[in-house]
């Protein structure tokens, strides 16, 4: 079956299509690149000895996709194309609701037309309220998002779960993904993002890689074990199969389904960068300062529901996801440039 990736080129598109092509499945990827690049495409297929299929180009292009489900013999489709910079959403809210929210009304409108009814949404964590009782299941509150990117996912599960009600064939996983880190353990992909990072182990791999003179860290005075935040971090290539994972149930399983993809362990900031240190013997410099508006203590996953119903769990740990980082970075010190 060939799977359909919007996104693919991005970090944890790039990691689905190694997965989906060591699996078995024939792998088509949309992506505009507007923030990756292509030799993330060319690394998949060095790494599997596989081809995919590459259209550049927009999700919201509708005779694009028309072509693409006319070309292809599409059975299923993994939406990752997306803008994900939480700050950014906030200064310039149009172009996130324009991006996340018209590229998912053209896919589905263009996937209806060529009879494709399955499709698993790049979800987030950030859907969840922040008043919820540690850890979040996938019955817990979800709304009150604080920025128009958290806004976005909110409305894409609530646009996806209603066409699954009015339409008892659609085929709809809505994943909510932690906090993806790690690399693959080759070190050929990997995140790369534009500018100064926002997320944590972007920025500890470029302050170790001398590109960041120090790590902020962003509070010490939060209700954690230390003061510092606490997250679930989850390796970019367990959160792969969990895609691969997900495609499979979505063959045999209709309606709209929900599953965390998460480790259900959190870690603080300074448990990170204590492991960072270990893992790849370094020592990188830090400074406490203020906390970071818009950011909660402590934020995890009960995985239960996915490991259950998925047949899915996280295998990799934090050396894992820390070794596999420094790896990548250390390997291509300018990401694919
Ligand atoms: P990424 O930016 O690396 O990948 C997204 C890809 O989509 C990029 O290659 C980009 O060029 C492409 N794209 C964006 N808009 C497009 C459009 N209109 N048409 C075609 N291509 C387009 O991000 P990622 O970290 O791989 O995230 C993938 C998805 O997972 C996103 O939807 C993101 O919101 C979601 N997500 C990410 C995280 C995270 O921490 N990385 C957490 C939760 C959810
Ligand atoms: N942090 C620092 N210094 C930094 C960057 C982050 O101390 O330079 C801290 C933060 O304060 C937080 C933790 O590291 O305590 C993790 O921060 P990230 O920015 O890496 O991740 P967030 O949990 O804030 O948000 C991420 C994605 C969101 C997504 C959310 C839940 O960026 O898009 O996970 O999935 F919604």
């Amino acid at each position: 079956m060939n799977v359909l990736v919007t996104g693919g080129a991005g970090y944890i598109g790039s990691h689905t299509c190694v997965e989906l092509l060591n699996s078995g499945y024939g792998v088509v990827v949309i992506d505009n690149l507007c923030n990756s690049n292509p030799e993330s495409l060319n690394r998949v297929q060095k790494l599997t000895g596989k081809s995919l299929t590459f259209y550049e180009g927009d999700v919201r292009d509708e005779a694009l996709l028309r072509r693409i489900f006319a070309e292809n013999e599409i059975g299923c489709v993994i939406h990752f194309a997306g803008l994900k910079a939480v700050g950014e959403s906030v200064s310039i809210p149009w172009k996130y609701y324009d991006n996340n929210l018209n590229s998912t009304l053209v896919l589905t409108k263009v996937m209806e037309e060529a009879g494709v009814k399955d499709i698993i949404f790049s979800s987030s964590a950030t859907v969840y309220t922040a008043d919820n009782e540690m850890p979040l299941r996938e019955t817990s509150r979800t709304g009150n998002c604080t920025n128009p990117y958290g806004w976005t996912k909110y409305m894409t599960e609530q646009i996806l779960s209603g066409m699954a009600f009015a339409d008892k064939a659609w085929g709809i996983v809505l994943l909510r993904y932690f906090n993806p880190i790690g690399a693959h353990e080759s070190g050929e992909i990997g995140e790369d993002p534009r500018g100064i990072p926002n997320n944590l182990m972007p920025y500890i791999t470029q302050v170790a890689i001398g590109r960041r003179e120090f790590l902020s860290i962003y509070g010490n005075d939060y209700d954690t074990h230390d003061g510092t935040g606490v997250r679930d971090y989850i390796h970019v290539v367990d959160l792969a199969k969990g895609h691969v994972a997900a495609v499979k149930y979505v063959e045999n399983h209709k309606g709209c389904e929900v599953f965390n993809l998460g480790t259900g362990i959190g870690y603080s900031v300074l448990d990170m960068v204590k492991a960072f240190n270990e893992a790849n013997g370094l020592n990188l410099p830090y400074k406490i300062v203020d906390r970071r508006p818009g950011d909660i203590a402590t934020c995890y996953a009960d995985p239960a529901k996915s490991v259950e119903v998925l047949g899915w769990k996280a295998e990799k740990n934090l050396m894992d996801m820390c070794r596999d980082s420094w790896n990548w970075q250390s390997k291509n010190p300018k990401g694919f440039a």
